[in-house]
């Protein structure tokens, strides 16, 4: 089934499916752009982080079709300072993109994907507070996958560029893999006590630099991701709006949990769009491990 006709099925707010095939079909020319817009673009986003030409061609083409559709009001991205407000948004959503994670490794070919959390107003709200999110992975296949609170869904791009139903309704199953982010030398203890227990539980190495494929693959096989506080950086690496909270929304929904560390990651009230936070995402009893770890660190 096609995923437009699968939204109407679900009986989906008619706005919301609207913005998610957007996004759907941004996804086939972002997908071109990685055919021509290699390569570094001399410039640095907000985060201090060299731009590659591709993170800022996709967040000008995804910017632009918001824009144009005139289908949100805000929109805050990865690559941007400030919230984008849209002239004349017939719509009262918000919207966050991280247009491609994982972009260091769009030079070496390997998978890399575009992450989106949609808020019924304004983004500067916990997570909890979402209406959906989804992510799509531009991996040997191209897939979306969704959720507006009723389940996770997963699409796979065909040759035409629409998308059709792959899996209905994704759980998180038990697994025993483990996507550790950081260098070892600077784990903080309750962290180093983590990934121990869990290396002496027989978890094996999944970690690709990309972090929407490393969540990806959790979320089908089961295990944790995390990018901790670690020293020197108590919030981490990753961003809270852009990576943090669409990507917990959906392992969540999914029957998994997100932590940082402390508590609940979709509760926490961002103080500014540009927000770091320690993650941790995946199973329930990994995340009740580390939750349990961290309090008694008393830390
Ligand atoms: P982005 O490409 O959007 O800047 O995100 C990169 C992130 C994430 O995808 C990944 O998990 C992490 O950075 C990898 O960081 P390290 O290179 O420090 O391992
Ligand atoms: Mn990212
Ligand atoms: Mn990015």
């Amino acid at each position: 089934m096609e995923l437009n006709d699968f939204l109407k099925e679900k009986g989906t707010d008619e706005k919301l499916s609207q913005l998610i095939m957007l996004f759907s079909e941004q996804a086939g020319v972002i997908k071109e752009g990685f055919l021509s817009a290699r390569g570094a673009a001399d410039t640095k986003n907000v985060y201090g982080e060299t731009q590659m030409a591709l993170d800022k061609w996709a967040d000008e083409v995804l910017i632009d079709a918001l824009r144009e559709s005139r289908l949100v009001r805000w929109i805050a991205t990865e690559e941007q300072p400030d919230i984008i407000e849209v002239d004349g948004a017939i719509n009262q959503f918000g919207v966050t993109i991280d247009p491609l994670d994982g972009s260091s490794l769009i030079d070496v070919n390997l998978a890399v994907g575009t992450i989106v959390g949609l808020y019924q107003g304004h983004v500067l709200e916990p997570g909890n507070t979402m209406v959906g999110a989804l992510y799509i992975l531009y991996g040997p296949l191209t897939t979306l996958t969704y959720t507006t609170g009723s389940g996770v869904h997963e699409f796979v791009m065909g040759e035409d560029g629409r998308f059709t139903l792959m899996q209905e309704n994704l759980t998180i199953p038990d697994g025993k893999i483990y996507a550790p982010g950081a260098l070892r030398k600077d784990y903080l203890p309750y962290h180093k006590q983590f990934i121990e227990q869990l290396e002496s539980e027989g978890y094996k190495l999944r970690f690709s630099g990309s972090f929407v494929a490393d969540v990806h693959q959790i979320l089908h096989k089961g295990g944790l991701f995390t990018y901790p506080a670690f020293a020197g950086k108590d919030s981490g690496k990753l961003r809270l709006l852009f990576e943090g909270t669409p990507m917990g929304k959906m392992v969540a929904e999914a029957g998994g949990a997100i932590s940082n560390g402390r508590g609940n990651l979709l509760d926490v009230k961002p103080s500014s769009v540009s927000d770091r936070t320690p993650i941790y995402v995946g199973g329930k009893r990994e995340i009740a491990l580390i939750e349990s770890l961290v309090k008694g660190s008393g830390t």
